[in-house]
């Protein structure tokens, strides 16, 4: 429950589309679901703010009506208080917007809802409202928004009457930027002046992550690396002129892993839990992911994991090319994805072509993802681009080696096991650039050289595991951010 007495020194909004373990489609999600409880020990308050989708309204445990919007996007709404795993939400029951099967994005069907631009639009409007003080149940001192569902916010910030909160704008990921349009604009209830090059505008059309980026008060992204990465015209998307301009205010902050759900030595999803100290023990959880999958029991065939959305950006296409290599090196290679059909599809067929040597499953499995970490030996994320990227971090919680491209978080989070790290004992992972076929087949190599050397594998597997990987850092970093912010509003 949202109660205005436990305000603590310093409160926080987070405007989100996901969040686990709510609702979620990647990573987005689980940093959203991990913030709060990250900030707490630096004295800050997080409430989050998500749509009503089915599986959030079956989740909520306490919850209690705040507010009611007559009008919200083409219906009543109503605005609740209320908790759920752990965390405090204000949830926007809207049903005509929210309350449908599929994911937050897509019916079941695979197509976007037609009338995302609204659906999203009224996400921000209501952040807005909260944000500017409005709802006297919860007064943020900072409103941090995530992602493009969450871009208009500062705009209704900027454009509303009520007090300007400041704002934080997060890309997670500047590929999707929620861009609508231009004829989206009159329903969206923003001042005419608003669908200008300093407001909502972009290129002729409306930019919800462009008004985001433009407005806020400060912009941040998930790993260092790719918020430098932005502001370069090869990989800004577009926005690399509007992220110059703005360059003083943008950081890179890294995200964590949440240590009590990714953790091994207490892990319900394993078959045997493990840790540094006793290691050995991680070979039962080879063995069960090897007969979960229908691979050949053999505890010496290095086994590749992939935990993935399978889309373009995750390379995952150039690991098509490469299973061949990996089932001529002896070793074994786990699939778990869903996304492009064609590529759902090649891993289907690799498994058909090379039974007892890959295992596909094209899903979604929490449970999975969770054995597949412990059960391989080395994660594959060969990404085109990757802002920051979680699996190689639970990957290496785990004790399987990252096999990572030279980008964004990938680059910020692990050390290339070359021969200068290994002098110096700090490798954790396979590092490999460019982002091509034939240095993935490479790095594949690479990697199962590195394993045929099991007492240098050990030492890089211990390294990855007592690498700090949780939200401690981080949150100092954010804590420092909203307090700069709220500071200088106090002034
Ligand atoms: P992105 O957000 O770009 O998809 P991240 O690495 O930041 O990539 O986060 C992906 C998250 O989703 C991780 O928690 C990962 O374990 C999870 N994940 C991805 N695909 C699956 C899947 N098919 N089944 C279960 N979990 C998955
Ligand atoms: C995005 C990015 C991923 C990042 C995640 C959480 O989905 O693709 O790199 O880890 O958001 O910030």
């Amino acid at each position: 429950m949202v109660t205005p007495e436990a305000k603590p020194p310093l409160s926080v909004l987070s405007v989100v589309a996901e969040v686990f373990p709510l609702i979620k489609t990647g990573g987005l999600a689980d940093v959203a679901g991990a913030l709060p409880a990250a900030l707490a020990p630096e004295g800050v308050r997080i409430v989050t703010l998500v749509p009503g989708y089915p599986t959030v309204m079956a989740a909520l445990e306490m919850q209690e009506v705040l507010h009611t919007f007559a009008d919200l996007f083409g219906g009543r709404a109503t605005l609740l208080g209320a908790q759920a795993a752990g965390l405090d939400l204000l949830v926007i029951d809207a049903p005509h917007l929210y309350n449908r099967p599929g994911n937050p994005y897509v019916g079941p069907d695979g197509q976007e809802w037609g009338d995302n631009a609204q659906r999203f639009a009224a996400l921000a409007a209501v952040g807005a409202f909260v944000g500017s003080g409005r709802l006297p149940a919860f007064e943020p001192d900072v409103v941090h928004c995530h992602d493009w569902q969450a871009g208009l916010t500062p705009a209704y910030i900027t454009y509303g009457t009520a007090r300007r909160t400041p704002s934080i704008m997060t890309v997670h990921n500047l590929a999707f930027q929620g861009q609508y349009p231009a004829s989206v604009f009159a329903s969206l209830g923003l001042p005419s002046y608003a669908m200008s090059v300093d407001g909502v505008e972009y290129y002729g059309q409306v930019g919800f992550l462009k008004a985001g980026l433009r407005l806020a008060d400060r912009i941040t992204t998930v790993s260092p690396t790719y918020a430098a990465e932005i502001r370069t015209p090869e990989n800004g998307m577009g926005l690399d002129g509007l992220l110059r301009g703005r360059a003083d205010l943008v950081s890179g902050i890294l995200n964590g892993i949440d240590e009590a759900h990714w953790d091994p030595t207490r892990d319900p999803l394993l078959a045997q839990p493990f840790s540094v100290e006793a290691l050995g023990q991680r070979a039962a959880n080879k063995a069960a992911l090897q007969g979960r999958l229908n691979l050949e029991h053999d505890p010496g065939a290095l086994v590749f994991g992939v935990i993935s959305r399978l889309t373009w950006q995750k390379g995952l296409d150039m690991l098509l090319g490469c299973v061949d290599t990996i089932v001529r090196l002896g070793a074994q290679l786990v699939v778990l994805g869903a996304g492009d059909g064609w590529m759902e599809q090649g891993f289907r067929d690799a498994e058909r072509r090379h039974p007892g040597r890959v295992g596909t499953v094209i899903g979604y499995d929490e449970g999975l993802a969770h054995q597949i970490q412990a059960g391989c030996d080395a994660l594959l994320v060969p990404s085109r681009f990757e802002p920051c990227g979680l699996t190689q971090l639970s990957a290496m919680r785990y004790g399987a080696l990252p096999v990572v491209t030279h980008v964004g978080g990938l680059a910020d989070t692990v050390i290339d096991a070359n021969e200068a790290a290994r002098n110096r004992g700090i490798g954790t992972g396979v590092v490999f650039s460019p982002a091509t076929r034939d240095m993935l087949d490479t790095a594949i190599m690479r990697t199962a050289e590195l394993w045929r050397d099991q007492e240098l594998w050990h030492q890089f597997q211990i390294n990855a595991m007592m690498t700090d990987v949780s939200w401690r850092g981080p949150a100092k970093h954010y804590a420092a951010l909203y307090r700069s912010l709220a500071r200088a509003e106090w002034a």
